[in-house]
Formats: C-alpha cells, structure tokens, sequence
C-alpha cells in the first residue's frame, strides 16, 4: 500500500517546510497539507491541501478516511507565548487535537503518528543544564501542560492500543522561509530578519537568557529520521533533541558580526518567565542512541545561512 500522509497545522513555521520536504519523499500527491488558515501559494500550487480544524473529530475522521491516510504528521497547536495569552483555546487545540488525531489513528488504524513536544514540557524544578529526557516535568504554562499530557496521551495509545506514536521535545526553532508562530524563543529569528531588513530590534528576553536552539534543517530531518526508525528499536516513545545552546546576547553578537550595523536592546515582557522556566541546555542522548540523531548547525553555521537566505528573499 503506498504510504498517504496527512500533515495538521501545514502552514505554520515548520509545516510549510516539511510539507515541501514530504512532497518529495511520498511524492506530491501523497501528501494532504492541512490547516485553518488560507494556503500559502507555495503550498497550494504544489498540491493537495485541505481545511482541517483537528478540535473537531467529525473532520478529522473524514479526512483520514478519504484520503486514506497512513502516516500522521500532527503539528496544529498553538505555542507558548500565545497560549498563555488565551490558555483555553490552547488546552483546546493542542489537548482535544492530540485526541481526535490518536482517536481516528486507533480506529483507522493509521501506521505512525508523529507529534512534536516541546523543551516547554519543563518547568523551573526541572535541573536546568544538559535536562535528562526522564526528569521533573511541572511545567507552569498551559502550552508545557498540554505537551506533558500529550507524551502521556501518546504514550498511553502506544501502550495500550499499539498505535505507533512518537514525540520530539524541540528546542526553539530558528527558521527563515515561514514567520514563527507565536512562541518564546521567536526572537532568535525576529533578530536575523531585523538585522537584514536594516532596522533595530527590541529583544523581549535579557541578554544572559540562555536556551536551546535548533535549525530549521536539522528540525526537518529530526522528523523524518524519527519517523523512519524501526519501531523495534524505539526505547523511548517520546526525546530530547537539541543543537545548540545560546544566549540572546549570543545569537545578537553572531548578527552583528555578520551585519555589524545590527541594533539590539533587551526588553523583556510577560515571556521572560517563560524562557526563564525552560532548560539551558539539553542532554539529547537516547535520540542519539536510539535513532542516530546527530544536528548539522551550530550558531556560527546557522547564521551564516539564515543571513544568505534572508538576504535572497529579503534583500539587503
Ligand atoms: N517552532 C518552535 O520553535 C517549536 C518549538 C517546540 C515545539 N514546537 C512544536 O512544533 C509543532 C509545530 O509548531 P510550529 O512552530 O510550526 O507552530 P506554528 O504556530 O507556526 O503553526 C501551527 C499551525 O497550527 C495551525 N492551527 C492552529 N489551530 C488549529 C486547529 N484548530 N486546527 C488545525 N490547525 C490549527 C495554525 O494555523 C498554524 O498554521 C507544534 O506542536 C509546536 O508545539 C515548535
């Protein structure tokens, strides 16, 4: 049977890349990109793409059913910043959406599902340096909560219904082709696009906060890798992965020594707290171990290419 791909929450930071990635994998009419929002033309134009509201089991299910999908790829959520700006609907889309996915995967019997988490599944008694993958997980967000009860939840559907579900603990991802959603660690990319547009940026984060980091490449291929893994050789169900681990004053010097006419202050608002709560580095190694996980970007690389790229879409 050939594998047919459904992909929730297409258009936002990383679904508009992997969709594009996925197209030539599977092919592109294998591959259904869905979401709430009108298509970027990128995606339209290249094939298959759906309305999909995954809070309502009805759809869901007769998108799976009609496209005979195999293989899920789950990223509709909405993320840590605006989630505590309206943590209801957060608990809304990113718990009920998670359920709908995993309920129609059981009784469709759907081959794989994947589901990001997030470093926001820890919290501030999580230990912060190099956070082992099995720690204190108390996060105080809404968006941590929904990523600890959404391991749980794929966890218990592998347990108990054989539902091969697994799970990424992404770092923040730094990207160039798709604004970022709404998160904590946006400011990474909000500082390279700035700098390339020629205009200052204020940072909403302190210089010394310290987080984990990951090209949009090497997120991309953490993926895919996951997803083509024996299942056999899965200890873990849900990881840690990382690439690098940077302060905002870190990855504001790595601009501004490529455009040393970068302004940067530091203004930290309500997400402050937030980064404050999240790990300052990662241990990643069960990812490692288990699947053979390895990132190709550190800050210097990544901000080479996220400059080059910005420059041809951008100018500058
Ligand atoms: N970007 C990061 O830095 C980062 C870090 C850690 C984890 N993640 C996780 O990766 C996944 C994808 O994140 P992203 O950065 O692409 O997020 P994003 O906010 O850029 O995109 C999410 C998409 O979900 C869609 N969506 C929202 N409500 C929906 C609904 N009811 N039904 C269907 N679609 C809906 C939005 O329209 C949006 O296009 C999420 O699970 C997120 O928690 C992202």
């Amino acid at each position: 049977m050939t594998d047919r791909v459904l992909v929730t929450g297409s258009y936002g930071q990383i679904g508009t890349e992997l969709i594009l990635r996925l197209r030539g994998i599977y092919g592109t009419s294998n591959v259904i990109a869905t979401d709430i929002t009108p298509a970027p033309e990128i995606i339209e134009s290249g094939g298959p793409a759906r309305y999909l509201d995954v809070t309502d089991p009805r759809q869901v299910t007769a998108l799976v059913v009609e496209n005979k999908i195999t293989h899920i790829f789950h990223l509709a959520a909405i993320l840590s910043g605006n989630g505590e700006l309206n943590p209801q609907k957060c608990w809304d889309v990113n718990m009920n959406g998670l359920y709908n996915i995993l309920e129609t995967a059981r009784t469709w019997k759907v081959k794989q599902v994947i589901t990001p988490s997030s470093i926001a599944a820890f919290g501030p008694d999580t230990p912060k340096e190099h956070t082992p993958i099995d720690t204190i997980l108390r996060p105080t967000t809404m968006y941590g909560i929904t990523k600890v009860a959404g391991e749980l939840l794929n966890e218990y559907y592998n347990q108990k219904y054989g539902v091969d579900a697994r799970s990424l603990r992404f770092p923040g991802i730094v990207s160039h082709e798709t604004e970022p959603g709404g998160g904590t660690t946006d400011y990474a990319v909000d500082m390279y696009v700035k700098a390339v547009e020629g205009a200052p940026y204020a940072c909403f984060v302190t210089e010394n906060t310290t987080l984990p980091f990951l090209y949009m490449p090497d997120a991309l291929d953490a993926l895919l890798e996951l997803a083509e893994v024996e299942e056999s050789r899965l200890i873990h169900r849900t990881f840690n992965i990382t690439g690098f681990s940077a302060s905002a004053a870190d990855i504001a010097g790595a601009v501004k020594a490529r455009i040393p006419d970068f302004q940067c202050t530091f203004e930290p608002d309500f997400r402050q707290i937030i980064a404050e709560s999240w790990p300052r580095s990662i241990d990643d190694r069960d990812a490692r171990e288990e699947w053979g996980w390895k990132p190709s970007f550190d800050l210097n690389t990544m901000s080479d290419d996220m400059i080059a790229k910005l420059r041809g879409k951008i100018g500058g």
